[in-house]
């Protein structure tokens, strides 16, 4: 699959449940795009969250409360005094209890009036007593977004801590093309996680490499493996939520690119290898999810191989072994591997351990539709230098990533970790 093929984004990247316990506050705003965070409200609690909305009476008018009431399954807040027992009372309440808060759309008006700190209706007071992250995704016309009063007013946002997620550029309802397209609600939902995660790994360089490479016998035909690349991508994207600076060295996938991750994409061994040493060279941890092809075909032929004999062989050279190559040059940096084994998991993984002079290497056992290749749970043993090893039970690569971060950080980057990392 070639780049522009690829999915832009991947509601199924966040694991299930990701947001359970958490309580979001939704504000919508009166925009043509309040539809787009009917959407975003779905995707929300799909993610297990607790959702409560508060609609400006502008919003009304482009989406019934009723449709919000029905996704969150709770009333939605639109006037200031809308509940004569509890008054403005419920809205400094939410903001007490909100995990979070995205206003999608945000429009002109309201960032104009958060930025000056003016309250003059259910959703800017409620804003303004909110502590927990604020993302303002801003949706308007082109010129109206390029108005320099506008610009001025997210620069004051930003500098007041609020974090903008940038609208998309393209066609708009107005008809007009450029940027102003309230940005896509996975996208939101990426940056909300990114959001709510501890920056435990603020200032550290990581490279992730990911997927299987193809080697190529022909024009159309090549040599490869069953990697998907969810693992690799999942740790990629975990650092990225985490803080840490992440290049991601990938062979050909149908994932999407994380988001705010640097993506490098190759499809052979030789070109990970490149990949690799250059984008590794600042690198303070490099790890190695890539199911790299240990042959390639000696040659690739020039045109389509044509058939004819009734066998035929194909010699195969050996590729660079990346990682060990790593493992005699490491500068300093750390280097943990993975082991995808249908057996004798221990004995395998601890000899590539000891062979590529790694700081740590994951066994990965495969062969069942529930872990390794193309599974979206995994059942990994970690095994360190040192001669420990701890085996984690069968979960989501999601939680494989954090938990393996956990462990990296605790023995290399930190001397406490916090469990609880998002
Ligand atoms: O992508 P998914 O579908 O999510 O599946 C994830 C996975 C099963 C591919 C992943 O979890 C995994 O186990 N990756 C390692 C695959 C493997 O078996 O690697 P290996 O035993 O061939 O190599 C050991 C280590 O050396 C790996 O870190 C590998 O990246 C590295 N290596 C291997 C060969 C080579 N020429 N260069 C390398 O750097």
């Amino acid at each position: 699959m070639t780049k522009a093929e690829k999915p832009l984004f991947q509601e199924g990247a966040i694991m299930q449940d990701s947001l359970k316990d958490k309580q979001i506050v939704l504000g919508v705003c009166g925009g043509i795009a309040a539809y787009k965070s009917v959407e975003l409200l779905r995707m929300l609690v799909k993610q297990g969250a607790e959702v409560r909305v508060l609609m400006t009476r502008n919003a009304q008018s482009f989406v019934g409360p009723l449709t919000f009431e029905a996704l969150s399954g709770r009333p939605v807040g639109r006037d200031l005094f809308d509940d004569a027992a509890q008054g403005s009372i419920r809205h400094i309440e939410w903001a007490r209890n909100a995990h979070a808060v995205i206003i999608a759309p945000a429009t002109a008006n309201m960032i104009g009036k958060l930025a000056g700190g003016i309250a003059d209706d259910a959703l800017s007071t409620f804003l303004l007593a909110v502590t927990a992250p604020r993302l303002i995704c801003p949706s308007m016309n082109t010129h109206m977004y390029e108005n320099m009063a506008v610009q001025r007013n997210l620069d004051q946002l930003e500098a007041d801590g609020y974090h903008i997620i940038e609208p998309a550029a393209g066609e708009l309802a107005c008809g007009e093309t450029g940027p102003g397209r309230l940005a896509e609600p996975a996208y939101i939902v990426d940056r909300l996680f990114h959001h709510l995660c501890k920056k435990d790994w603020s200032g550290i360089r990581v490279l992730v490499t990911a997927g299987p490479t193809r080697e190529a016998i022909d024009p159309v035909r090549y040599i490869s493996n069953h990697s998907s690349g969810k693992m690799g991508y999942a740790v990629a994207r975990a650092a990225e939520y985490r803080g840490a600076e992440v290049t991601l060295v990938s062979g050909p996938t149908r994932l999407a690119p994380p988001f705010g991750v640097k993506t490098v994409d190759v499809v052979s061994a030789c070109e990970m290898a490149a990949a690799v040493f250059e984008h590794g060279a600042e690198a303070d941890l490099i790890i190695k999810v890539a199911a790299v092809a240990d042959y390639r075909p000696q040659t690739a032929a020039a045109h389509k191989i044509k058939k004819s004999a009734e066998e035929m062989s194909l010699p195969l050279v050996k590729n660079m072994d990346i990682l060990k190559e790593l493992g005699e040059h490491k500068r300093g940096r750390v280097l943990v591997g993975f082991a995808a084994e249908t057996d004798d998991l221990t004995e395998y993984a601890l000899a590539k351990l000891k062979a590529k002079h790694l700081d740590m290497i994951v066994g990965n056992l495969v062969g069942s539709p529930s872990s390794g290749f193309g599974a979206d749970t995994n059942q990994v043993t970690l095994y360190h230098a040192d001669g420990t090893q701890e085996a984690l039970p069968n979960m989501a690569k999601e939680t494989v990533a954090h938990v393996l971060l956990d462990r990296i950080h605790t023995r290399f980057f930190a001397k406490k970790v916090d469990h609880d990392s998002c």
